[in-house]
């Protein structure tokens, strides 16, 4: 891996995210998708990793995106959408990802409806940042920075 693939992080985002502004306000907040990936990539940049970011409401483009970060980044910070719940193909293109892969959701899926609690992703990610809002992409960049920095990696089965 070249030493700018070794500190490059992609930032993936799934079905609906788009909408992030509009789409339940009470939910999701009043931030939008760019406003996300800003503070991830400023958070980024005071870690010393460059921040690459892909968006789709298609499921295909979303393993095609993670195949085609293998070799060429360091880690993947994902919030899947509902796509988490029961994507098997993100969790095996995930799973032959050699980097690591943090799980991120705005809200908190387990505090809600009973069909949100279950994550196809969460058994192939280093960890996963669940419910702090905004907050938790500065979080997952944080963790990913640590991470590639060779404190203790998760556990992955
Ligand atoms: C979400 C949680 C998912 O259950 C939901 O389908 C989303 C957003 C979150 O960020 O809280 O689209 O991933």
């Amino acid at each position: 891996m070249s030493p700018a693939a070794a500190r490059t992080v992609l930032l993936l985002s799934g079905p609906n995210l788009n909408l992030l502004g509009e789409r339940e306000p009470e939910v999701y907040g009043a931030a939008t998708l760019e406003d996300h990936v800003a503070t991830a990539r400023m958070t980024a940049k005071r870690v010393g990793l460059e921040l690459e970011a892909v968006q789709s409401n298609r499921e295909g483009d979303l393993v095609e995106a993670i195949h085609g970060a293998r070799g060429r980044c360091a880690a993947i910070v994902i919030n899947p959408g509902a796509l988490t719940h029961y994507a098997w193909s993100l969790h095996d293109a995930l799973a032959a990802f050699e980097g690591p892969v943090v799980e991120l959701h705005l809200s908190n899926p387990n505090a809600r409806e009973p069909w949100r609690h279950t994550s196809v992703i969460a058994p192939v990610a280093s960890g996963s940042i669940v419910g702090f809002g905004g907050l938790g992409y500065e979080l997952a960049i944080e963790a990913v920075a640590r991470l590639l920095d060779g404190e203790e990696v998760g556990a992955r089965g």
